[in-house]
């Protein structure tokens, strides 16, 4: 099932809300092998990810217009797209980091997370962006939108522990780093 609120604008205006190269480099992606994208969208980030690291890219998304677009935009790069619900039966897979990047106001964020916790090796990472509480041109509803101190918590109840502090990805988001808490 689609997460509420998970529609998409148009290609163009979503790709002008974010920073995608600064986000990349303050989440250091470069340093990761195998990674997961959950929810790919327009392979907005899958795309440069994939380009970035020296492994595979797997980009899952519920909704098959959204894998198309992706797929056609990772010609030649080692990108694996699916279409699969990973909010009820997550992917099966083992990489080094998982992104988890607009998603986090679905119906059940922590199943999300417990699935990334899953899919993690030992030394991965779970990687989230989300919209800022309060005033930003696109975004879920501020009465769904959580706040980094929310996602905190609900990693910590799928055996996922902060690495590093809030970061801030301007001009409209923040990101956090989580490992597993073994
Ligand atoms: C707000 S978009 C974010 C896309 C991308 N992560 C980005 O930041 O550019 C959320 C995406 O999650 C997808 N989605 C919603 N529910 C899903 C589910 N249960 N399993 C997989 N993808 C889902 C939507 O189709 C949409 O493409």
């Amino acid at each position: 099932m689609k997460i509420r609120d998970s529609g998409m604008p148009s290609e163009t205006y979503w790709e002008s809300l974010f920073d995608v190269p600064l986000i990349l480099a303050r989440f250091d992606v470069s340093r990761f092998r195998n990674v997961a994208e959950l929810g790919c969208g327009y392979g907005t980030f899958s795309i440069p990810v994939a380009k970035a690291i020296g492994g595979s890219l797997y980009a899952y998304d519920v909704d098959p217009d959204m894998v198309a677009r992706t797929r056609a935009r990772s010609a030649g790069l080692p990108v694996v797209c699916q279409v699969r619900d990973v909010a009820a039966s997550g992917f099966g897979v083992k990489v080094d980091a998982v992104l988890l990047f607009n998603i986090l106001h679905g119906e059940n964020p922590a199943d999300l997370l417990r699935q990334a916790a899953d899919a993690l090796e030992d030394h991965g990472e779970a990687l989230v962006i989300h919209w800022r509480y309060g005033e930003t041109p696109r975004g879920p509803d501020l009465s769904i939108r959580p706040r980094p101190e929310q996602i905190i918590a609900w990693a910590g109840d799928a055996g996922l522990r902060p690495a590093g502090g809030v970061l801030d990805l301007p001009p409209w988001h923040y990101g956090l780093r989580f490992s597993r808490a073994t």
